[in-house]
């Protein structure tokens, strides 16, 4: 590697050259750690593309995923960007993983519902690749009776999810409903893609 090739470039880093990983950040206080996975996506070599709701802008701005993943962000059905294939169908059908992250209370009973009321829904409505959760809320709304009942539908029905885990929430108390680390993450979508290559998309890493 020369001193100016761009760290995760060499080849034995891009073990995700190939793949395209769609991201869907939600409304949730961890959007900022999602920003991690991005970049490490893309670092190996994975083409990324992320939407994001109304509520994870208000959050994160898409400037920041845009920059991490080279691409447009798409925010909005009615805001197509310039290039064609980024449209939600042509997004969803390219896609060999969608990852879910912060996935909040709000996009689980959406999916589990078949609602498709804005972008990330629609998308999430149509995708025919693995899809990997990674629920993070605070402990009154993980343990809310409706979010787990579609938390196990969502199982059920052969959606993947990494965490939540226990620990410091933003709520400024510890208990479950903390998003798994970016790392936790990257080792579930990894397990999924690599799944995907050798033909076997539903290894089970729900937790
Ligand atoms: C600062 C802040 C942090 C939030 N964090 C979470 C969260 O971690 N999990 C969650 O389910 N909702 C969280 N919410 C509420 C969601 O943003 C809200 O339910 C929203 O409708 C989710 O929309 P989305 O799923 O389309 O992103 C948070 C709201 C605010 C204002």
């Amino acid at each position: 590697m020369t001193k100016s090739e761009p760290v995760g470039q060499s080849s034995s880093d891009t073990d995700l050259a190939g793949t395209e990983v769609l991201v869907v950040v939600c409304g949730g206080i961890a959007a900022y750690k999602v920003c991690t996975v991005v970049s490490r996506l893309v670092q190996r070599g994975a083409g990324v593309m992320v939407a994001m709701t109304k509520s994870a802008r208000k959050l994160v701005g898409p400037a920041t995923f845009q920059s991490l993943s080279g691409r447009k962000v798409l925010t909005s059905l009615w805001r197509p960007t310039a290039d064609y294939d980024a449209q939600h169908i042509h997004v969803t059908e390219r896609a060999n993983l969608c990852i879910v992250a912060p996935a909040t209370a709000n996009i689980i009973g959406k999916i589990t519902a078949g609602i498709a009321d804005d972008l990330a829904s629609t998308l999430l409505a149509g995708v025919a690749c693995p899809v990997l959760l990674a629920p993070a809320m605070n402990t009154a709304m993980w343990e809310n009776p409706f979010v787990q009942s579609n938390v196990a539908r969502l199982k059920e029905a052969g959606y993947h999810l990494v965490g939540p885990g226990e620990g410091w929430l933003a709520c400024r108390t510890v208990g479950i409903g903390r998003m798994a680390e970016p790392d936790e993450i990257l080792t579930a979508a990894t397990q999924l893609l690599k799944a995907g290559r050798s033909g076997n998309s539903n290894p089970c890493v729900s937790s």
